[in-house]
């Protein structure tokens, strides 16, 4: 048996898988995100460790048996949090979150002042690394800043707990934007940016490698054995990666979930960071992977339901009354800013093109056609950078949404294949990550996901499509330039 644990945003899921990976149980809970002011988003790290033990204790419920022969635990978890720990391991204070923007000014002057971000770092300093966040922190509070003792990242804060070992792995660690890409290890130089030093960061060791043991007192609370090895584990797309078994050179996904992504394993480290993408390691040695973000695809379409007052559902049937090929208005998804291609805080959501008979099936269309136009930036920036997926699954629950798929497949002139398991997500990559760090061969653990159904490209819709992917580009820029004009 084996445990994957992912810390997520929303809340941390705990998957149980057999020696054959066959899902035994699952089970969640939910967290609460603390918004104290715009653009900021904070959680107590207390509370990833009770939501943890909350959904272990839900598995012990129901399978004590199964859980009482795990034999090793995979973490995957939310990345560039940042949590800041003092001389007594204690929190500083609240983890500053991924999606948290207050530091947009920081980000900006470590990108500007300290090019070695983009080069040995792999990626250009955005206000949602962890860099930037221990910067603001420096800027805005000394006094606290000056008793940081150790940061870590969200699922290595829960590592810390289980077992008391500071230890991250090569694809979190590379989020902080501390980390030699190339070399997998953490940069005195980037550290020294920010007024530290490799003595506050945790060891590291790659995603697959056993990292420590789960302390003898919580292996008895939860039923376990008492040498219960923890895996390395992974951020969390490259552990959804690992679940779907995304693991050479050339395979990419996309997850159509809160935010969009855009991933694809290289064998080398590839930056490219002037456009937008990231190059982290992948969870596994000797990979890569280069990587573009969107930050608001299934969020739209949250948006979109919570401003109309319609459940999704109901916008996904009002959506089918329109006509597939029709040009619907024009929609910008940045809604929280933008990560790739723009690099942008500031960016913001826009309808335009809006005519008096649209309706509201009419605006859902225009959030999934802008949200693919988003995606299908994000895969050229990847395809330029040199890497081109040669097979992309997909992942996420806007991958549910045939038209979706088909729409991003007709974009990008690709087909896009869903999984049939399609919770297969990032924790039971972790799950996975936990195998491997027993031993078993990667050939074995990582194999592919039985397919559901692959979506290929309708040359009629790519057609139809061309000519508001291009004026959505133009738009973007127009709005850009009147922004800095005022
Ligand atoms: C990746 C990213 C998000 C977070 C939250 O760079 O910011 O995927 O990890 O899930």
């Amino acid at each position: 048996m084996y445990l994957g644990l992912d810390i997520g945003t929303s809340g941390v899921k705990a998957v149980l898988i057999d020696d054959a990976q066959r899902l035994i149980g699952k089970a969640t809970a939910p967290l609460n995100i603390l918004r104290e002011r715009s653009g900021y988003s904070e959680q107590q790290p207390e509370w990833w460790w009770e939501a943890t033990k909350k959904a272990v204790a839900a598995l012990k419920q129901q399978h004590q048996h199964a859980l009482s022969g795990v034999k090793a635990i995979g973490l995957s978890g939310q990345m560039h949090g940042l949590v800041a720990l003092d001389q007594h391991d204690h929190p500083l204070r609240p983890a500053i979150l991924w999606n948290d923007t207050r530091c947009a000014a920081e980000a900006a002057m470590l990108d500007t002042q300290h090019p070695l971000f983009r080069t040995i770092g792999g990626n250009a300093v955005m206000a949602r690394f962890t860099a930037p966040k221990a910067e603001w922190m420096r800027v805005h509070e000394p006094d606290l800043f000056r008793q940081i003792r150790t940061i870590l990242l969200p699922k290595d804060y829960i590592r810390f707990c289980l077992s008391g070992a500071k230890i991250s792995d090569m694809s979190d660690a590379s989020g902080t934007l501390w980390l030699d890409i190339a070399k997998r290890d953490w940069s005195e130089d980037l550290l020294a940016a920010c007024g530290l030093t490799v003595s506050q960061m945790p060891a590291l060791v790659e995603g697959s490698a056993p990292s420590a043991l789960l302390s003898k007192e919580i292996a008895k609370d939860w039923g376990m054995q008492p040498d219960v090895v923890i895996a390395g584990g992974g951020g969390d797309n490259a552990a959804s990666a690992i679940g779907l078994g995304v693991i050479a050179p050339g395979d990419g996904l996309i997850s159509l979930g809160t935010s969009g992504v855009v991933f694809a394993v290289t064998d080398q480290f590839a930056p490219a960071a002037d456009s937008g993408a990231h190059a982290f390691c992948h969870a596994l040695p000797h990979l890569w992977h280069q990587m573009g973000v969107i930050l608001s695809a299934t969020d739209s379409v949250t948006w979109l339901a919570e401003t109309t007052g319609l459940s999704v559902a109901d916008l996904v049937e009002k959506m089918a009354t329109t006509n597939a090929m029709d040009i619907a208005p024009i929609f910008h998804p940045y809604l929280s800013g933008e990560r790739t291609p723009h690099n942008n805080a500031h960016a913001s959501g826009a309808f335009f093109d809006i005519k008096r008979h649209h309706h509201q099936g009419d605006l859902m269309r225009a959030v999934i056609q802008g949200v693919s136009f988003a995606i299908a930036d994000a895969y050229d920036v990847l395809a330029a950078a040199g890497g081109r997926p040669q097979t992309l699954l997909a992942t996420g629950g806007g991958s549910q949404n045939a038209t979706w798929l088909t729409t991003i497949a007709s974009i990008i002139g690709s087909p896009i294949t869903i999984p049939k398991q399609s919770e297969i997500g990032a924790a039971m990559g972790a799950a996975r990550l936990a195998m491997l760090a027993t031993g078993l061969p990667m050939d074995q653990v990582c194999t592919p996901p039985e397919r559901a159904e692959t979506f290929t490209p309708d040359p009629k819709m790519a057609d139809a499509l061309r000519p508001a992917r291009l004026k959505s580009q133009g738009l973007y820029h127009a709005l850009m330039a009147l922004e800095q004009d005022a």
